[in-house]
């Protein structure tokens, strides 16, 4: 669905003849104006891969998920999970929880640490979260009042900060239906917006995102609603719009070790019809090198040794020789010997346009 915009020239607004997917998202105090953003993603989205994408183009992003239980208790490692510096900004919290006040008391916690936004669980699938259907994530999708309780509660503890609900499709329930009902009580609840990962609690992550069943969503309210799930191109993510009538999109796994997919979203998003910008492979390893350099930096040592292990090979997947990358960084013990791992691959054979794509 193609939108005018107006755009304010020497003190007047014109109306197109240009076309854009996105607008800018205006959360309480809050403007985002690409309408690309970065979903919370568990030991993914830490400070060092924030700031990497922040200098691709990124104009915001999330912590993971913390637990709002651990959070009022001061738990020193999720207030080390909780880390970021002034460049990593815009930055929104995220909050799992199904206790109404201890998510109430959290999410004053949050605003008082200088979070821009808040966001609130209702998509993790894990059984550590959900318990047997009576606990936090996407458990609470399944109990519409408990998740209404929650909503009201912690928008009422919030004072300045807009909080917004990221959900999935539904537990078990793929019509959609679920996530509607969810989002009408988050949107009378007073959340700023919601956004919608266009799978079930059931699908995981397997299966294709269902882009439609987010249209439904995106149908029965009138805050802004943000579409998740399987965008890994530009030319996908206008798709996802134009299938859901969403109002941005939310990147997930396609944007590891692919900042560039910040920028090649945001074009097409802004008309662009040039193809997407894609890294030769010195920028593919100067970034990632950079990635290693800030990981040693914010994590330390140790936790960027162990951390590098799950990051390095997202840079160099479906390159020729990426395997036999992998199994050395996976064996290597200091990031020292991963640096030269990195400064010495060279693909085994010259990688091809579609090996680079982003
Ligand atoms: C490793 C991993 C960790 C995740 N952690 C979180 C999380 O902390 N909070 C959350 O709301 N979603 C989390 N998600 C879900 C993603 O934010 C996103 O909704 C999902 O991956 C679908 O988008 P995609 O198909 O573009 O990856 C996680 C996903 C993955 C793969």
């Amino acid at each position: 669905m193609a939108r005018k915009r107006s755009v304010r020239l020497y003190g007047t607004d014109i109306v197109g003849p240009w076309y854009t997917l996105s607008m800018p998202l205006r959360l309480k105090g809050l403007t985002l104006s690409s309408g690309v953003i970065q979903s919370p993603m568990a030991a993914c989205t830490d400070l060092p891969f924030r700031l990497i994408a922040r200098e691709k183009g990124l104009e915001f992003a999330y912590l993971e998920m913390v637990s709002a239980h651990a959070l009022v208790q001061d738990s020193r490692k999720t207030l080390e999970l909780m880390k970021s510096i002034p460049v990593d900004r815009p930055l929104g919290a995220q909050l799992v929880g199904c206790d109404p006040d201890i998510m109430a008391e959290a999410a004053a916690r949050v605003e008082d640490m200088g979070f821009d936004l808040l966001d609130l669980n209702l998509g993790c699938p894990v059984p550590k979260i959900t318990g047997g259907g009576d606990g936090a994530g996407s458990a609470l999708l399944a109990r519409p009042e408990d998740a209404g309780r929650i909503f009201e509660k912690v928008v009422k503890a919030v004072k300045r900060i807009p909080v917004t609900v990221k959900m999935r499709l539904g537990f078990k329930d793929a019509t959609g239906a679920e996530a509607v009902a969810i989002a009408r009580r988050a949107q009378d609840a007073g959340v700023c917006a919601v956004a919608v990962h266009g799978r079930t609690r059931e699908q995981q992550y397997s299966g294709v995102a269902n882009w439609k069943a987010i249209g439904l969503v995106k149908a029965a309210l009138s805050i802004p609603v943000i579409g998740n799930g399987d965008v890994r191109t530009g030319e996908d993510a206008r798709r996802l719009i134009e299938e859901s009538g969403c109002d941005a999109v939310m990147l997930g796994r396609g944007a590891l070790g692919n900042p560039w997919l910040y920028r090649n979203v945001a074009a097409v998003l802004a008309g662009s019809k040039e193809p997407p910008y894609v890294p030769g492979f010195a920028e593919r390893k100067a970034t990632l090198l950079r990635h290693l350099e800030l990981e040693v930096e914010h994590e330390g040592e140790r936790l960027a040794s162990r951390n590098m292990k799950r990051i390095a090979p997202w840079y160099f997947a479906g390159l020729p020789g990426a395997a036999k990358f992998r199994n050395a960084v996976c064996t290597s013990e200091d990031t020292g010997t991963m640096r030269r791992l990195i400064e010495d691959f060279s693909p085994s054979a010259a990688p091809s346009e579609a090996s680079l794509s982003a």
